[in-house]
């Protein structure tokens, strides 16, 4: 069970390829888990709380005796996890050491559009860019990474991601593991792509949604380990990759809770004995454990819906992921509450004033590729608004938008299923269906920056399956962005 060789994924030889080919690379769980250290803050005078990160090039040796070139925040590989209060008022003082530009966006987060971190906030070798904002959203499990346009998918890749934990008092009562590290347990998923040196290559050339890479690890760990020492772990499942879509569960098959989705906890637990994530998305978990036992964290072949040839698109793909290895004496842990928080997820008969829709095709939505000068959609705040959203590809798409966590209210006119009944920022389209999504937009209006919405598969991105939306007062007009195209020089 501890020895798992990658799967290989085929990819058509296509003759512009120049990445050099795929190592096979044979993972022993033998290796501790890195967790993310919490990110230090201080607190100013008027009561922000104020993180550093530090975009740089780095090494880290995920193989043994081989360093691998690699970037990072504050390290050499992803990033310290940034941790705030519901109320609070943070700063984070972002520093580019890189040679080019990049961004830093705070993925799953309500905020004012010129803080969001998109392809307009560009910060430049040497600078540092500081946004501000006050955390107004339930707790939460949300990431940060760059989203410089063109260039997301390379910026993730290389290293540049971690994760930004909301807390605002429920965990305790809700009866759910907490103490990071221990028993609440930060697990970026992410798939690389190895060549015989030990570089870490991309090879977009052979496949529609991007680069599937044979080889998976945690946190930058492969073949990690957890020590467990209570009765349940929380772990905090993020998609981290670039177009991987996982099915993630254990090699007993037995279930666990799913008690947390991209904006926070569900309504109630859910037990399942697997979670389908898209590049992105979150899933918050309960895992019980027995003493002296161990159980792997894999992934099996995802569902992707209606994709021809799902084998080309990871389908078929099993991944161990992650060992939980149980002390032969675990602490008591509290009882998962029944009910995790409230209100109730909204129904149908919920009003809306206005329905947008979306199709996905290609590289466009609705027909059009990203332009940075161009306003896609104008929002109203405070008006909720649902967005009707479909890909015609028979290969995979998902959606995400900014600024707002949504629900999905129904899928081809059926009830959503219960994994999706709680707040989300990003859902996977499985193709030909009708995906209806509740969004409101509160706060926050301004007419120069926009957000973004988009495919977070990230090839797909970079190549333009993005859209802009303002959040306007009523009667406003949409402006020129200060920043206009700055940036928007990739593959011209
Ligand atoms: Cu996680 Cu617009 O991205
Ligand atoms: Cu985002
Ligand atoms: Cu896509």
């Amino acid at each position: 069970m501890s020895v798992a060789v990658a799967g290989l994924v085929a990819l058509g030889g296509v003759a512009c390829s120049t990445a050099p080919p795929e190592a096979e690379v044979e993972v022993t769980f033998e290796r501790p888990l890195a967790i993310p250290p919490l990110a230090d803050s201080r607190v100013e005078a008027d009561g922000t709380r104020v993180f550093r990160l530090t975009a740089d090039e780095g090494a880290t040796e995920f193989l043994d005796g081989t360093e691998t070139a690699t970037w990072g925040f504050n390290g050499s590989y992803l990033g310290p996890t940034l941790r705030a209060e519901r109320g609070e008022r943070v700063a984070v003082e972002v520093t580019n050491g890189l040679d080019e530009g990049t961004t830093v966006h705070w993925h799953g987060m309500h905020l004012p559009a010129a803080m969001d971190g998109g392809p307009h906030q560009m910060i430049e070798p040497g600078d540092t860019w500081r946004p501000h904002w006050t955390i107004d959203q339930p707790a939460a499990t949300l990431w940060y990474h760059p989203h410089p346009h063109g260039e997301t998918e390379e910026h993730v890749y290389r290293g540049l991601a971690g994760m930004f934990l909301l807390d605002d008092g429920t965990a305790a009562a809700a009866g759910l593991p907490h103490d990071y590290g221990v028993d609440d347990i930060p697990v970026i998923v992410q798939d690389k792509r190895f060549a015989e040196d030990g570089r870490l290559t991309l090879d977009d050339s052979g496949n529609e949604i991007g680069t599937l890479g044979g080889t998976v690890m945690a946190n930058g760990t492969l073949g990690a380990v957890h020590e467990v020492i209570t009765e349940r772990i929380r772990l905090r499942l993020l998609n981290g990759s670039t177009a991987r879509t996982y099915s993630f569960g254990f090699d007993d098959g037995r279930s666990f809770q799913l008690v947390g989705t991209d904006g926070g906890l569900l309504p109630t637990p859910v037990e399942t004995d697997h979670v389908r994530l898209s590049p992105g998305e979150r899933a918050e978990i309960i895992v019980a454990m027995e003493e002296g036992t161990e159980v792997m964290l894999r992934s099996t072949p995802p569902d992707l819906g209606a994709v021809v040839a799902p084998a080309a698109f990871g389908g078929d793909d099993a991944f161990d992921v992650l060992l939980l290895r149980a002390a032969d004496d675990l602490t008591a842990s509290p009882q998962v509450a029944a009910t995790l928080t409230d209100p109730p997820p909204p129904d149908e008969s919920d009003p809306s004033d206005v329905t947008r829709s979306f199709v996905l095709e290609g590289r466009s939505i609705n027909g059009k590729t990203m332009d940075m000068d161009r306003i896609d959609e104008v929002v109203t705040v405070d008006t909720a608004e649902v967005w009707e959203v479909r890909s015609r590809n028979p290969f995979p798409h998902n959606f995400h938008v900014h600024d707002v966590q949504f629900r999905v209210l129904s899928i081809d006119g059926e009830a959503s299923p219960p994994e999706l009944a709680g707040r989300k920022d990003t859902v996977y389209l499985e193709p030909q269906r009708t995906y209806r999504l509740l969004l409101t937009f509160e706060d926050y209006t301004d007419p120069r920056y926009p957000y973004m919405f988009h495919c977070h598969l990230l090839l797909h991105e970079d190549e333009g399956m993005m859209g802009q939306f303002v959040v306007l007062e009523p009667g406003q007009e949409p402006e020129q962005s200060p920043s206009g195209s700055s940036g928007h020089d990739h593959g011209d």
